[in-house]
């Protein structure tokens, strides 16, 4: 049997307990601390968790490794559920023409944008992507992220989207635990310019039924958008993946609310992500519905628009709200959960305590993870991260820098404490 390990000395311990339901309205607000709160792993899980009196009485921490984290926060690793991980290569001069003042839409449509990384990265060794997914899982670790949604999109033909959804596959585990998304819908590629509905057709008829042959993908997930798949094409689409079993999400909003929501929801969706532009209507109907709205606010400052989500309206609603970072070279370059949190507190007024659900226990649910991680009770994975500060609402606070200490996964440590930890160093 392994060697238990006994984390102690959190002076704050948020455990987010409720089991896996999705936390919605005032739940968010609710991190179910533990003052001066210690935890116990044994075989990759949590073994108990609870006030450092008790847990350290029990049998089962004899002889076990000991962690003191000296007074700082314990909360479980972040869930990152919406990022477009495998993309190569940063995208630089799309960059810098929007320095000069184009927009977002307007290089897309100049031949930049997606279609741009899709060129990259068709010529791409399957090795080389390897390693720049694998170091941005790693500086996702090392930012305490544990588990993460990566979605294709950037290779745009059957051959190549299952080449980068095995790719992914053989990512998975290793640091942590990647759920892999197709997005065929993601933009038309060269071979089908002027002809989306060819290309949808296409996707519709070859490339969905072989990614569910194989099982590559749990999940589908179209552009829908001006400028992007309109409602009919990505219904038809939709319609597939759901015939064929996969769960459906979708990118709504982004630029205009063109009805993307109702879609979602009528198809099932597990999410609908972005929604900088969503309707009063949309919101209501998101607010009765099961389907989480994933806010992605690190793609807005990134595009310096002044419009983030109406997260508060979202909540105030009570809809199920999550946050990721939409990791992807266009959009929003920042593998950082906390900046997403951050993101979250001064730009759209969630409280601190609302953001940290969004990012833990509500994109657990998103991925369908939620009964084994983003939360800390016993019998869950022991996936956990220890923040340089004493008081959870400094994670929101301290904005740009990285506070996770220690990150472990499944009881392993992928970031291990600093040394002067060690040596008596404490938070606040
Ligand atoms: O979530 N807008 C669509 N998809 C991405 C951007 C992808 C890209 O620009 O490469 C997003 O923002
Ligand atoms: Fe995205």
């Amino acid at each position: 049997m392994s060697q238990a390990m006994l984390v102690r000395g959190a002076r704050q311990l948020l455990t987010l307990r409720g089991g896996s339901v999705p936390r919605r309205g005032a739940e968010l607000g609710d991190l179910s601390i533990i003052e001066n709160g210690a935890l116990v792993v044994k075989g990759g899980r949590i073994a108990a968790v609870g006030p450092a009196r008790r847990i350290e009485n029990l049998a089962i921490v004899r002889g076990a490794q000991e962690v003191d984290v000296r007074g700082r926060v314990v909360m479980p690793g972040f869930v990152d559920c919406h990022t477009h991980l495998l993309y190569g290569a940063p995208r630089l001069d799309d960059f810098t023409m929007r320095l000069e003042g184009k927009d977002y839409e307007e290089i897309a449509r100049a031949g930049g944008g997606i279609l741009s990384t899709v060129k990259r990265l068709r010529s791409t060794s399957a090795n080389r992507l390897k390693q720049q997914a694998r170091r941005d899982l790693w500086r996702m670790a090392e930012c305490g992220t544990t588990t993460v949604e990566a979605k294709t999109g950037y290779a745009l033909d059957s051959e190549g989207e299952q080449r980068c959804l095995r790719i992914l596959q053989s990512l998975n585990g290793d640091p942590l635990e990647v759920s892999p998304t197709f997005l065929g819908a993601h933009a038309v590629p060269p071979e089908f310019a002027g002809r989306p509905d060819a290309w949808i057709d296409h996707l519709v008829e070859e490339v969905l039924p072989a990614v569910a042959a194989r099982k590559l993908a749990r999940c589908v997930d179209v552009y829908c958008d001006r400028n992007a798949f309109h409602l009919a094409q990505a219904r038809r689409y939709l319609e597939a993946a759901r015939r064929l079993g996969f769960e459906v999400t979708m990118h709504a909003g982004q630029f205009q609310d063109v009805g993307g929501v109702a879609l979602a929801l009528e198809m099932g969706a597990r999410s609908v992500d972005h929604l900088e532009h969503v309707s009063r209507a949309s919101i209501a109907l998101l607010a009765r519905s099961r389907t989480a709205a994933v806010l992605l606010p690190g793609s807005v400052l990134f595009l310096g628009s002044p419009r983030f989500a109406p997260a508060r309206a979202l909540i105030d609603a009570g809809a199920v709200v999550a946050l990721a970072t939409d990791c992807n070279p266009g959009t929003s370059p920042v593998w950082n959960m906390q900046m997403a949190v951050a993101l979250a507190c001064t730009q759209m007024r969630m409280t601190p305590a609302e953001a940290i659900s969004a990012a833990t226990v509500n994109g657990a649910q998103v991925l369908g993870v939620a009964a084994r991680t983003g939360t800390l009770e016993a019998g869950k994975q022991a996936d956990f991260v220890v923040m340089d500060v004493a008081d959870y609402r400094e994670i929101g606070y301290y904005f740009g820098s990285n506070l996770a200490v220690m990150t472990v996964r499944q009881g392993r440590i992928l970031k291990p404490p600093r040394e002067s930890w060690h040596h008596g160093e404490t938070a606040g």
